[in-house]
């Protein structure tokens, strides 16, 4: 049988885009520290992330994307709900579930006292990889996330983005269907983020299917093919990256350049009622719902006789996000 292109043969089975890879079905999860106060974290969510996907998990601090990543990787046991991982199921099936996943949590770190050369070495032992194995995934892994320049440095050596970089890259030694990835580049630098986004998209072409938690909406936006936006444990908005992006066709970007801001200059803008104001400099970044709000404070901010420079966009993630969450609160 002829096999079709986006087939890439892992370690465990034939790997093939467009099925189901992870089932999360009415997930629930309550901490319970005291009787009086238990904590929600997880409320009712449910998602689904399809083989040979980048999936975002993404949300604010306290959304519940670290406690619901912990439970797709068997680390915390739900509270009810379900969930399979290539069929396996979490709760009844976690050795299983181990054996397809490899996963970057929060607070995961590299091994301080090894260089950066021998905690790729450790790694692909403590995976029971050969040595000449090791030694030809070390060097395509160290490549693939530009770390030739490190190989000799000590963990304890690394700045905190490029120490978060090595375990990101670690990961990668071994050939896991799927990697989940907990704010795998928060603290990286422009240049340590850019470097991992690259190795995880490169990743994903060939057939990993990734999940990752972030609340850098911008990074998502780049990354992800499909997203599942949560708030308080709920999911309030998901589906293909084009299809939550578009929740923001209706929305309006509007930079505004001035030779200063002056109050007067805000306050006009403020009159409108805007639902994002952001001042970077000598710009104003607005988003509005309508396009007759974005002209009139256009009209409103020439008259100033202070604008230098204008630009019209749609909205990004980021605004969507914004708005939903905006919207949630005003009915809560
Ligand atoms: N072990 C725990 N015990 C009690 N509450 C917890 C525990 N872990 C997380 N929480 C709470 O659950 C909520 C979700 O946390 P978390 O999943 O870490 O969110 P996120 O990763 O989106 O920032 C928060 O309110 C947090 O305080
Ligand atoms: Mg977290």
């Amino acid at each position: 049988m002829q096999k079709s292109k986006n087939v890439v043969r892992l370690e465990h089975e034939e790997y093939s885009m467009n099925q189901t890879a992870i089932e999360v079905k009415d997930l629930v999860k309550i901490f319970r520290k005291n009787r009086q106060n238990p904590v929600r974290a997880v409320n009712e969510l449910s998602f689904q992330v399809q083989r040979g996907e980048i999936f975002g998990l993404l949300g604010p601090n306290g959304a519940g994307k670290s406690t619901t990543l912990k439970i797709l990787t068997t680390l915390l046991q739900p509270t009810s709900g379900e969930v399979t991982i290539l069929g396996y199921d979490v709760v009844a099936q976690p050795l299983d579930v181990r054996k397809q996943i490899c996963v970057v949590l929060q607070e995961n770190a590299v091994e301080l006292h090894l260089s950066v050369r021998n905690n790729f070495k450790t790694f692909g032992k403590f995976h029971g990889l050969r040595s000449k194995e090791i030694e030809l995934r070390t060097d395509r892994v160290v490549e693939l996330f530009a770390l030739q320049s490190h190989l000799n440095e000590k963990g304890m050596d690394l700045s905190g983005g490029l120490k978060r970089r090595v375990q990101v890259a670690k990961m990668f030694m071994v050939d896991k269907p799927i990697v989940f990835l907990d704010e795998a580049t928060t603290g990286m630098d422009t240049f340590n983020k850019r470097t991992t986004i690259q190795a995880i998209r490169e990743e994903s072409r060939k057939g990993r299917t990734i999940v990752l938690t972030t609340h850098m909406l911008d990074e998502a936006e780049e990354l992800c093919n499909a997203v599942a936006i949560i708030n308080h444990g709920k999911a309030i908005a998901k589906g293909s990256m084009k299809e939550v992006k578009s929740m923001s066709l209706r929305l309006i970007s509007l930079s505004l350049t001035f030779e200063t801001i002056t109050p007067e200059v805000l306050e006009s803008i403020h009159r409108h009622k805007p639902f994002k104001v952001e001042v970077k400099k000598t710009a104003v970044e607005i988003t509005v719902r309508e396009e007759i709000t974005a002209l009139d404070i256009l009209g409103e901010a020439r008259q100033t006789g202070l604008l230098q420079h204008f630009e019209v966009t749609s909205a990004s993630l980021e605004d969507v996000f914004v708005e939903l969450l905006d919207k949630k609160e005003s009915v809560a």
